[in-house]
């Protein structure tokens, strides 16, 4: 209850990720008053700091990701008065008895697991010897969830030892973005929709997440991963599965993870054959990016010579069930692509028969979800051009939802940060839907490597590979931006 003492423990507390965006999310929940009075944030790190020295570090670093217009030096004060530094090495059971005692008796609990997944099972250990665990405590476990089925299967049988599923919010933070959520409601608010949301009235369905970004400071991390595992595997196989599912029953948890993990169980397994056909590697050379030249991914700062990790993917997958029958479903992410662009692009049917002379069969009514940078929804369709006789040409139906709504949008993390303190999953992964996604991804990357074939070339700034404009071409289709 809001009466209760919160402690929010973020272990790597003074990581990036915390100082990017854990920490600047915290401190706009306390500005707007979503923090729990006696609400306290224990960043823990390895350093030997004392509180002069911990505060010092955080005014130095966490304001610059804090929006200008939103930072107050009282509210940040106010803040800084909920922070505390507790020295603490993972792997040190020691270090566990110490941050005990600087927990408030009988508070609830958010353990925040931000570092590495090798360290997850010695922490959780740990916390249980320290008798930091009880049922009211809750831990988030933050991605890479995994390198593949089984390591993936190994970090949930682990932290399973210590946490029952309703305590484990597998984060995403895909699911946390507004629009991201408002896909639900575009689907399952409005009745005009749904009616249409199938073979044969659609034909294809585009789902691009193209970063504008390369891979700057995280080759360390990145090289080892590459976009299959770092993107397709989470972000866009979630926003598929949004797009994809059956209907809720409601918005319980378990209602809307069992839709979406029928989905994900629904994928159609790629052969190494689908491999080959169905799927582009791709990565960056030197190019430029927002009118400065950019570097290529092997000359980006620790890249071990010669790697072949993939920048960017593009991918056709199928749906095998009733509703999604034949209905390709395309895929694709990048680093270093021509602008950082998120988008939902939903293509209905072609016409069956036209009466307006040699104007085209071929529809142009999409759907076209913008997720970022701006958030709108435009409806594309066609249209009597003015003037004696009968010409038609497509207009769009445009809704921009940073001016239909005045209200602040929060960031990703913010929401899901409140959503753990009050308890609610419905925007966090299940075991077994982390396990369906990493089921149907695994495959793919073996057959990457059975076929031993380098990542395609792109420019820096450029929209991927040819083979990706080629792998739509196929299908008769093309990228929203060539089309
Ligand atoms: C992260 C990836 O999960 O998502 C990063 O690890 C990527 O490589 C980031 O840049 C993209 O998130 P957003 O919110 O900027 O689209």
């Amino acid at each position: 209850s809001s009466s209760t003492a919160l402690d929010v423990v973020i272990f790597g507390g003074v990581g990036d990720l915390s100082v990017r965006k854990l920490l600047p999310a915290l401190y706009m929940a306390h500005l707007h008053g979503n923090l729990p009075a006696h609400a306290r944030i224990h960043a823990l790190g390895r350093q030997t700091w004392n509180r002069t020295e911990f505060l010092a570090f955080l005014q130095d670093k966490v304001p610059g990701f804090i929006e200008a217009k939103h930072f107050r030096t009282d509210t940040w004060t106010s803040f800084l008065e909920r922070l505390h530094f507790c020295s603490v090495d993972a792997t040190h059971s020691e270090d566990f008895t110490t941050l005990a005692t600087s927990l408030q008796p009988g508070s609830d609990r958010v353990y925040y697991l931000a570092t590495a997944p090798s360290l997850f099972v010695g922490i959780c250990a740990h916390l249980q010897s320290a008798g930091l665990i009880d049922e009211r405590a809750r831990v988030v476990l933050e991605k890479p969830l995994g390198h593949d089925l089984a390591s993936a299967r190994q970090i949930n049988h682990d932290v399973g030892q210590y946490f029952q599923e309703q305590q484990i919010f597998r984060i995403d933070h895909y699911l946390g973005k507004e629009t991201v959520q408002n896909l639900m409601v575009l689907r399952f608010g409005n009745s005009i929709f749904e009616p249409l949301w199938r073979s044969p009235f659609i034909k294809s369905v585009q789902i691009t997440v193209a970063e504008s970004v390369g891979v700057g400071s995280r080759a360390g991390f990145y090289d080892g991963t590459g976009a299959m595992r770092d993107m397709i595997q989470n972000h866009l196989l979630q926003l598929l599965c949004i797009v994809a599912m059956e209907p809720p029953v409601s918005l319980d948890p378990d209602a809307v993870r069992d839709e979406k993990l029928k989905v994900l169980r629904s994928l159609r397994p790629m052969a190494v054959a689908d491999v080959a056909r169905d799927t582009v590697r791709g990565q960056y050379t030197a190019g430029a990016s927002g009118g400065e030249a950019a570097k290529g991914y092997l000359q980006e700062e620790n890249v071990p010579p010669g790697s072949t990790t993939e920048t960017f993917v593009a991918l056709k997958a199928h749906i095998n069930n009733w509703r999604w029958a034949n209905v390709p479903f395309f895929l694709r992410t990048g680093k270093r692509m021509a602008a950082r662009q998120s988008e939902i692009v939903i293509e209905f049917a072609d016409l069956p028969f036209t009466i307006f002379g040699d104007s085209p069969h071929k529809s142009v009514n999409r759907l076209m979800i913008r997720l970022q940078p701006e958030e709108h929804i435009q409806l594309q369709m066609m249209a009597k051009e003015p003037g004696s006789g009968m010409k038609l040409r497509p207009v769009s139906l445009n809704l921009d939802l940073q001016s239909a709504f005045t209200e602040r949008r929060a960031e990703a993390y913010e929401r899901l940060l409140i959503d753990v303190i009050k308890g609610r999953l419905t925007h966090f992964m299940r075991r077994d839907e982390l396990e369906a996604a990493w089921a149907w991804v695994e495959p793919i990357i073996n057959g990457w490597q059975q076929l031993g074939e380098k990542p395609k070339a792109y420019t820096a700034g450029s929209w991927g590979p040819a083979a990706s404009s080629a792998l739509m071409a196929r299908e008769g289709s093309a990228w929203l931006e060539e089309a």
